[in-house]
């Protein structure tokens, strides 16, 4: 019996959020998690209900829980709202935004991938602070954008990396920068990780500086020479798709945004349009951010649990849907996995 219950938020989100929401819905019921579900709309599926696609209603909902398990949200390019995922992170101080990459399924591309990025989640050229300038009659003749990275914001995340390396027994934090073009933008943070490693981390784990174009290549020839990773929000955003990359796609990649206010768990993927409302949706990358959730809450063994159904299911069972190779649906693979959880 589970005395007491948690609170968490719940947004579905655009594309193929229902879907997966809905597998991730029944793994982590049948793990029998104490989640008390307030479910919240926001992007899309906000706007088509004629409300702000931020509602205050999912705002004060996130307030109260400080926890929330979020679908994919979309976010239109070039013109249109800001996008929902960049505010939610603001509004609540998410700075940490921490993406594991993991083989689960041998024999890929790549095997034994094991790391893990830290994004920075809340400065950099993430801020929107852009503008055009018109010149004659194009009122888009000029393009600017302004960065804003501070000392506070890279210690943040620093600190963040660096603690969360040795708590988790890593060896090594990489610090991936462009500080020889982008002197002060991400010079900055480079300045900060020297700092920090010197003051406080010397002789406790290895360190290690990348310029990130280096780092993409090292990545693809060899990235089992890394461990973890730690970058400005562009940088990071980028870089955890590859990464992702490296261990079957966006299919398998979860991501934690964890903060001063509240932690947010998502897919690193996004809305996949492409194939939303065809059931064909991996549904495991939401499914190990729950994972990364129960862990957040100290719920361990059901985090265990929850892996280890993904992994017997994947590799067992076979059961794997289109991006993995294989030729089930969202539904079939769920109903595996809620088997797998059942009997594990
Ligand atoms: P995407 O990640 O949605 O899709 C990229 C490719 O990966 C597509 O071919 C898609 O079908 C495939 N894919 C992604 N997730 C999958 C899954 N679970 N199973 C099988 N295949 C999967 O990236 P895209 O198309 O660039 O962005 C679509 C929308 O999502 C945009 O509006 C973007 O702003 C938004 N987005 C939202 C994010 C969030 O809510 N955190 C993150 C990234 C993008
Ligand atoms: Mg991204």
């Amino acid at each position: 019996m589970t005395a007491t219950r948690i609170p968490v938020t719940l947004i579905a989100g655009d594309g193929i959020g229902p879907e997966i929401m809905d597998a991730a819905l029944a793994v982590l019921e049948a793990v029998d998690v104490p989640f008390e579900w307030d479910r919240q709309v926001a992007g899309m599926g906000a706007l088509k209900n004629g409300s702000d696609p931020l509602p205050q209603s999912t705002l004060d909902s996130i307030r109260r829980t400080r926890l929330a398990l979020k679908g994919p949200l979309e976010t239109p390019s070039g013109g249109g709202f800001r996008s929902i995922n960049v505010r939610l992170r603001e509004a609540f101080k998410l700075y940490a935004n921490i993406r594991p990459a993991l083989t689960i399924i041998p024999g890929g591309r790549y095997d034994n991938i094991d790391l893990v990025i830290c994004r920075e989640n809340l400065e950099g050229l993430y801020m929107g602070f852009e503008n055009f300038v018109a010149i004659d009659d194009d009122p888009h003749a000029v393009a600017m954008a302004t960065g804003v990275n501070t000392r506070q914001g890279a210690r943040h995340i620093l600190e963040y990396a660096f603690e969360y390396a040795l708590a988790n027994g890593r060896k090594k934090v990489t610090v991936v920068h462009k500080a020889n073009i982008m002197k002060a933008l991400t010079g900055i943070f480079l300045e900060t990780a020297r700092e920090m490693y010197e003051a406080n981390y010397k002789g406790r784990i290895q360190f290690e500086e990348v310029i990130v174009d280096a780092c993409a290549m090292k990545l693809v020839m060899n990235p089992w020479q890394f461990d973890v990773l730690v970058t400005t929000n562009l940088f990071g955003d980028i870089l955890s798709d590859l990464t992702a990359g490296l261990v079957g796609g966006l299919g398998m990649a979860p991501g934690a945004n964890i903060g001063a206010d509240a932690a947010i768990f998502e897919a690193v993927h996004g809305s996949a349009p492409d194939i939303a409302g065809q059931g064909i949706a991996n549904p495991v990358a939401l499914i190990l951010a729950s994972a990364m959730m129960l862990d957040h809450v100290g719920l361990q063994d059901k985090a265990t649990r929850v892996r280890q159904a993904v992994s017997d299911t994947l590799n067992i069972d076979q059961v794997r849907t289109g991006d993995l190779g294989g030729k089930a649906t969202t539904r079939e693979l769920t109903d595996a996995l809620v088997q797998r959880v059942r009997n594990g």
